[in-house]
């Protein structure tokens, strides 16, 4: 699924170091797991969270209740379930939602100019070709910070990055570090994606890429990064 911070292209460099000493019934676990885009990767038992209620819903309603979304909505139909969102299935809204520019929620109805690209054809075709592969997720909703572990987990966090810009950023990263800490010090693998982490965090893998949107800028411009993958130092 297109998704704002999706980590699809990075999938086949994170997961082979991620998933490297699995052992059998090990449980997988994504407390961010949003478009879905790294989980629909591994198999096993696998957890997916995301505190997204509306995202959740979505994955919920196409997964278990195997619903079939809809696959051309008009603007006008866009900016109704926008503006009355309260007044449909919260799975509707999810799915609508996220088929904004850059996979960003509501941020816009996508068209195009010239008739060539079917953008709802294309959102409706991502997602039911990521269903079978997601089948038996076990799914949740809540914060990270609620979330509870069997033994020995390995959980991969692909949180909201902290902000270069200071624009609104409502996520308290000195805690989510804080949490990484202990979940390490449980017992856990803890995988971390980010630009950048607290020096007792070791960086296991760095690529430069290129991103147009971000969690906390809602401008268009295209910026160069480092995408990170992040181990506690121990
Ligand atoms: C960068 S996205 C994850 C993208 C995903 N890895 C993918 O490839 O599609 C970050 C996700 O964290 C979720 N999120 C933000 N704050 C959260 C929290 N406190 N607890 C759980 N999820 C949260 C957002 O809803 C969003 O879906």
């Amino acid at each position: 699924m297109k998704y704002m911070g999706s980590k699809a292209r990075f999938s086949k460099y994170l997961l082979p170091i991620i998933l490297k000493d699995r052992l059998e019934n090990q449980v997988y676990i994504e407390p961010f797991a949003g478009g879905m885009n790294m989980i629909d990767k591994v198999d096993g038992v696998r957890m997916a969270n995301d505190q997204h209620e509306e995202l959740m819903a979505m994955w919920h309603a196409l997964i278990y209740d195997h619903w079939d979304p809809p696959q051309l909505l008009t603007e006008a139909e866009y900016q109704n379930i926008r503006t009355n969102q309260q007044d449909y299935p919260k799975h509707l809204v999810g799915y609508v939602g996220f088929n904004s520019f850059g996979g960003k929620w509501f941020s816009g109805y996508r068209r195009d100019k010239e008739g060539k690209r079917d953008y709802w054809g294309e959102h409706y075709r991502n997602i039911t070709k990521q269903l079978p592969n997601l089948d038996g997720v076990i799914l949740s909703c809540k914060s990270y910070l609620d979330l509870k572990f069997k033994k020995n987990s390995i959980i991969y966090c692909d949180p909201p990055y902290a902000s270069t810009t200071k624009y609104r950023d409502d996520f308290d990263h000195k805690v989510f570090w804080n949490w990484c800490r202990k979940q390490s010090k449980l017992g856990h693998k803890v995988f971390i994606s980010e630009y950048n982490a607290p020096e007792d965090f070791e960086c296991i893998w760095e690529m430069p890429s290129k991103t147009t949107f971000s969690w906390h800028a809602e401008n268009l411009s295209t910026k160069e990064n480092i995408e990170r993958l992040f181990i506690l130092n121990t």
